[in-house]
This record gives C-alpha cells, sequence and structure tokens, in this order.
C-alpha cells in the first residue's frame, strides 16, 4: 500500500464538471478536491484538466460506482479502470459508500441499504480486501443517509462499521450530514452515533445539504432527504464541530451535487467549516494529514 501522506490545512471541495473549467482556471484556494471518477472516465477533456489539477491539489477519489454491498460481487472490470485513474493523479483518498448499487452487470441509480447482520460483514469484508489490493491503498467507507432499516439487522450501524473496520481494515468517511439526516429519520441521537464510532479509522468527513420533505408514510412528519442541493443546515454544522472535537483534525468536504451554485458558493460554505474547525481545535492544529 502507498504510503504517501500530504497534509490537508483547508476545507476541500467536491469538484463536479460544471465546475472545473474555471478551477482549472482560477485555481481557488480550496485545500484539496474530491471527484467522482465516473464522471472522468469517459471523458477524455476532463480527465486531462484533472490530472492538470493534481499537480496543485490533493485530490480525493470517491466512487459511486464500486458496489461494496452488491451479492453478485464486484465490478472488476470497473474496479480496473477506477485504478487506471488513481496511478494517472494519486490520490491521497479513494473513499466509497456502504451499500450497493449494481446486481450482475445491471447499473441501479441508487445507493441502496443493506442489513446489518453477520452474513453482510462476510460479504463486505472480502470486497474491501478485493478493492483494497487492486487500489493498492486503504478504502474508506462512508455511513449512508438511510430512510428504512432492515428488521433482519442483528446490530446498529456504529456496531456494523467498528466490526467491518476491525476485520477488513478499511477507514471510515463520515458524512456528518448522513448522521443528522439518518438519526432523524430513523429516531436515534446523533451524538451518541458520533461518540460510539472508532475514532482512529475516520480518515474524512463530509458535509451536505439535505432537503426536508412531508413523510408519505407519516403525514405530518418530516423526512430529510440527500439531496446534496443546498447548503449544509445548522443542526449540521453543530455536528461537525462535536465530531471534529471527539476525532480530532480531518480532511473535510463540502458535497454539492445537484442544482450546482457558483463556484463561490462552495468556497464559502468552505470557509465556513474552515472557521468552524479553528474556533473548535484551534488554527495551528486544523492540520489533517491524509493519505
Ligand atoms: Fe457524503
Amino acid at each position: 500500500m502507498t504510503s504517501n501522506r500530504r497534509i490537508v490545512d483547508r476545507t476541500g471541495i467536491g469538484l463536479r464538471l460544471p465546475h472545473i473549467a474555471e478551477v482549472a482556471a482560477t485555481r481557488p484556494s480550496a485545500g484539496w478536491l474530491e471527484i467522482h471518477p465516473e464522471n472522468f472516465l469517459a471523458n477524455p477533456h476532463a480527465a486531462e484538466l484533472l490530472i492538470e489539477l493534481s499537480q496543485f491539489y490533493p485530490i480525493s477519489v470517491h466512487t459511486v460506482g464500486v458496489s461494496i454491498g452488491s451479492a453478485s460481487g464486484l465490478d472488476r472490470s470497473h474496479v480496473r479502470r477506477v485504478r487506471t485513474l488513481i496511478d494517472l493523479i494519486d490520490p491521497v483518498l479513494v473513499s466509497g459508500h456502504l451499500a450497493w448499487s449494481t446486481h450482475i452487470g445491471e447499473y441501479l441509480n441508487d445507493l441502496l441499504p443493506l442489513p446489518y447482520d453477520e452474513e453482510t460483514l462476510r460479504l463486505l469484508a472480502s470486497h474491501i480486501a478485493e478493492v483494497q489490493e487492486a487500489f493498492g491503498r486503504p478504502y474508506l467507507v462512508e455511513n449512508p443517509s438511510s430512510y428504512v432499516g432492515f428488521g433482519a439487522s442483528t446490530m446498529s450501524e456504529v456496531e456494523f462499521l467498528a466490526e467491518l473496520v476491525r476485520r477488513s481494515g478499511c477507514q471510515l468517511l463520515c458524512d456528518v450530514s448522513n448522521v443528522h439526516l439518518s438519526a432523524h429519520n430513523m429516531g436515534y441521537n446523533a451524538y451518541e452515533y458520533i461518540d460510539g464510532l472508532p475514532a482512529d479509522a475516520i480518515g474524512e468527513l463530509h458535509l451536505g445539504g439535505f432537503t426536508p420533505e412531508e413523510d408519505e408514510a407519516n403525514p405530518g412528519q418530516e423526512l430529510l432527504i440527500d439531496t446534496h442541493a443546498t447548503v449544509v443546515a445548522e443542526a449540521a454544522w453543530n455536528l461537525y464541530a462535536y465530531a471534529i472535537r471527539r476525532f480530532g483534525p480531518k480532511p473535510t468536504l463540502i458535497e454539492w451535487d445537484n442544482d450546482i451554485p457558483p463556484l463561490a458558493t462552495l468556497m464559502g460554505e468552505a470557509a465556513r467549516a474552515d472557521v468552524i474547525a479553528a474556533k473548535t481545535i484551534g488554527p495551528e492544529v486544523h492540520r489533517a494529514v491524509a493519505r
């Protein structure tokens, strides 16, 4: 596994295709950039700009098509294509979701949930080992945004993630907004969830916007939907401060995938995360090491 480690001293932004030319031309002061490799694999011009940007910014690769939870096995040709991009940009972090999104070669346009039980643990630990071997570096697994649970689950999400870390040697990407959203939707305490995560395994934090919607199954109640289409909510900022107090400084990213705003709006959100980190843990220690 690579031992490349670089300091990330400011919050990063998700780099989406509508911003890539502007970012290449103006080089905003984002601490680092996170990309979805799937956006670049079939877009040689964007891939060229990305390779250029990788000389100026630490890059994180956040996969959306590596379906580690798929019972029908990993799509190895996709994993190989992602590895090709990894070799070109030498990312500081490589991550993906605790979910499944493919089944026997079919791509489902969603990140689907998994039951938290022994069978899923075994499947995921084996797929993560394969992915870490194929990518030649640790893989970070992100906590999902949840709307329903499985009656078949025999452990909580936090217990499941901690055991997955122990068995596979993976790290965790804690999406703080997902913790708030899932806690609201599923009826648990977001702060206790943060308390239960293995702090040493946290390699990255996400912050993204969500959208309240009427819960059709429970009229009068609100469901929070993980839209990544708006600014980070106050409750998520408060939970972020709590998380970095517990975990220490970690590479933090602002995600925005739909109704993409001007680049300046994203940079404003990143600056807010930096201010909170400086107030919470001090400017001199707000420096995170990414692999
Ligand atoms: Fe996320």
